[in-house]
């Protein structure tokens, strides 16, 4: 995607374009603008014609009421309304390409709460106010709120995302240009709120591994375990392949889930957490509707961890120690959830 000349995004008020989402964003909003700045040019001009051309002279009579044909009306709508559905359409491509991350890119999630930021990456190590990525490569943001509505607002990356309590949404960062970058929260959220100020630092290869050498971190997958055992999650929920209470955890990353309403359902990470949350909105076909909510009882740290968790164990389930009881077997099998 061209780049905005530096002279124009500077005139615009712009950030610098830090992403290659960015890029192609400012070209939509710049061809917006040209194209209404074109347009008001054009009807200035000729209104200053017809002013000089057509004034009236004391010889002339009553003005004719002058009518357009309907041909022409249609024209011009259709003309218009076209014009708008190419802006929309573009906008349209580069929203979907923010919001849908290619699958297998790296995650980091993000939780906002009053008032400030905190990032947890999949190796375990965690940061407040200030996000570390590396540059040139896709990043997955997966973002909730603790307690109100924030807005995760990155100006150089042209994202502005509410995040919302007991919601995830996920988001994606397109290789980032190396730099340090403001965070601002973009809803208002409380007393705080305008101090509500972060950084996005994008590092080179060699800073980015520096940083990585620097606190050595627990693996967030190996956390999830402890998490997962803690709330007593294994006690339906197998690692293994072998259904239980409830669908193992092994092979559904990523899986398509049939539903008992007929539904199909992709198990991505906004699934996952929404299942622990809201386990009654999305039932699986052939389970009880017996997992009662997480919300409250998990952070959001310890949720990142369980989808962690779950995510690591996408393909290679562990192998049985022994079969369980064949509970369910009189239930239909959803077929979705062997591994
Ligand atoms: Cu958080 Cu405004």
């Amino acid at each position: 995607m061209t780049r905005l000349p530096d002279v124009l995004r500077r005139s615009l008020g712009l950030p610098p374009e830090a992403t290659a989402a960015a890029a192609g964003i400012d070209a939509l909003h710049a061809s917006v603008i040209g194209t209404a700045l074109l347009g008001i040019g054009v009807i200035a001009a000729l209104t200053l014609f017809f002013i000089v051309r057509y004034r009236r002279k004391p010889s002339d009579g009553p003005t004719p009421r002058i009518v357009a044909s309907t041909l022409r009306e249609w024209l011009t709508a259709v003309a218009l309304f076209s014009l708008f559905l190419a802006f929309w359409s573009v906008g349209y491509v580069q929203y979907a390409d923010i919001e849908q991350p290619p699958s297998g890119t790296p995650i980091v999630y993000v939780t906002a709460k009053q008032w400030m930021w905190q990032f947890t990456y999949p190796d375990g190590r965690s940061s407040e106010d200030t996000l570390v990525i590396p540059e040139n490569t896709a990043i997955e943001v997966v973002m909730t709120s603790r307690d109100v509505i924030h807005s995760f607002f990155v100006p150089a990356f042209r994202i502005k995302q509410d995040a919302v309590p007991g919601r995830w949404v996920t988001l994606y960062i397109d290789k980032a240009k190396a730099g340090t970058y403001p965070i601002y929260c973009a809803e208002y959220c409380g007393v705080s709120h305008s101090n509500m100020l972060g950084e996005v630092r994008v590092l080179g290869a060699a800073d980015y591994a520096e940083w990585r050498r620097q606190a050595p971190a627990v693996d967030l997958a190996v956390q999830g375990k402890s998490v997962a055992a803690k709330h007593g999650c294994f006690a339906c929920h197998t690692i293994d392949g072998q259904r239980h209470i409830g669908p193992s955890f092994a092979g559904l990353y990523q899986s398509h889930r049939m539903l008992d309403d007929g539904r199909e359902v992709f198990a991505d990470e906004a699934y996952l957490t929404r299942s622990m949350m809201e386990p009654l909105r999305d039932r699986v076909l052939g389970f009880n509707p017996v997992m009662p909510s997480y919300r409250g009882q998990l952070s959001a740290d310890e949720a990142g961890a369980l989808v962690e968790m779950i995510r690591s164990l996408k393909d290679s389930p562990i192998q049985p120690k022994m079969a369980l009881p064949s509970l369910t077997a009189s239930l239909v099998d959803a077929g979705a959830d062997a591994p």
